[in-house]
């Protein structure tokens, strides 16, 4: 099969389609056809091997040589154990290397596909909808009229984020560049905020819930936002070569326990549970996912260097 592989870190430049064995499912997966993937920012920081705590699995050079985790597709073949799938079905969630012409998919990670939805918007799903889903309702907090404000409202994450969080009744901030207000707002963001002329932080306004995709502010300044009892969700962004956003998150954690609000961090865990969620949400039409770009599988560098430039609005899709 075609896929794209890489066998050394660096720039998306070291991405080559390459022909390689077709995967075989274990017991418990199926063999997906892929017929499009999602890049997310965690596919450009593997290729680069940036920051380095990311080469755990390879210090010099990577060990995992496929691209992509986020699939939609159609069930080639299935594996001993499974019965919950059947060859042919249209599925989404997860697969590692799924800027492929085949992935394998372990069957507590996919779900069928929404049945009104492309395959292309199914594969923006995955990772990103389920970060946003955990960021905002890990602990139930997410109801009517909970003000909430969303920071990198207009990326991956932050598109998902806005309409989940409109879809429990929230209260809706969200934050991003002027390009992107009537994005974000089309959303259904109450309030929009371009950080470009402004700052959230020093506006005087707090928030329930601030689920931050974009590490900008200090732990002091996040607190200024919040209310009392307020709570912080990092997701990631920022940060240096060495440790990513892990300083910032490292931070929060330390300084949590010693005041009132409450900052955790999100590490997305994509299930076929989580997926059923944002199944209901994207058939009863509460949540839509946002398309920037598509690329075709030989365009994967060139769909990573766009995304690398941080301001991609929505999802980036890869069409196999
Ligand atoms: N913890 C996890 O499990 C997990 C899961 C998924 C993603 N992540 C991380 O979360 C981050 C976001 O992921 P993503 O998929 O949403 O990335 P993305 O699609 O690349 O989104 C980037 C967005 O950030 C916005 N942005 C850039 N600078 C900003 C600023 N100063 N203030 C507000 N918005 C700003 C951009 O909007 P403008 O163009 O308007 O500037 C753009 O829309 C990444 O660091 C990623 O690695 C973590």
């Amino acid at each position: 099969m075609k896929a794209i592989v890489y066998n050394r870190y660096g720039p998306p430049d070291v991405l080559r389609k390459e022909e390689i064995d077709t995967p075989v499912p274990k017991d418990d997966e199926v063999l997906v056809r892929i017929r499009a993937a999602s890049v997310n920012p965690y596919d450009w920081h593997l290729v680069r091997g940036l920051p380095y705590l990311v080469r755990m699995s390879g210090i010099r050079k990577p060990k995992n040589t496929s691209v992509g985790v986020d699939l939609a597709g159609i069930i080639e073949s299935v594996g001993h154990d499974v019965t919950q799938f059947q060859i042919g079905d249209e599925v989404f969630g997860l697969g590692a290397g799924s800027c492929a012409e085949f992935a394998c998919s372990s069957i507590m990670q996919l779900a069928h596909k929404p049945s009104d939805i492309s395959f292309d918007a199914a594969a923006a799903v995955p990772v990103a909808a389920i970060t946003a889903l955990q960021g905002l309702q890990s602990d139930g907090e997410l109801q009517p009229g909970v003000k909430v404000l969303i920071n990198g409202a207009a990326g991956g994450v932050g598109t998902f984020a806005v309409q989940i969080a409109k879809s429990f009744g929230a209260e809706v901030t969200g934050v991003c560049s002027t390009k992107n207000l009537d994005l974000v707002r089309s959303l259904g963001a109450d309030r929009v905020i371009d950080y470009t002329t402004e700052d959230f932080t020093r506006e005087g306004i707090r928030y329930d819930l601030i689920l931050d995709t974009v590490g900008n502010h200090s732990v002091w300044a996040f607190r200024r936002a919040l209310t009392p009892k307020g709570t912080l969700r990092l997701v990631g962004g920022g940060g240096g070569k060495l440790f990513g956003p892990l300083g910032l998150m490292l931070k929060a954690l330390i300084v949590s326990p010693l005041v009132s609000q409450h900052f955790t961090l999100v590490g997305a865990k994509v299930t076929t549970e989580r997926l059923l969620v944002l199944s209901a949400l994207i058939e009863s039409k509460q949540v839509t996912p946002v398309i920037d770009r598509t690329y075709k599988l030989e365009e994967t560098a060139e769909a990573l260097r766009y995304l690398e430039t941080g301001h991609a609005r929505g999802k980036v899709v890869i069409v196999v």
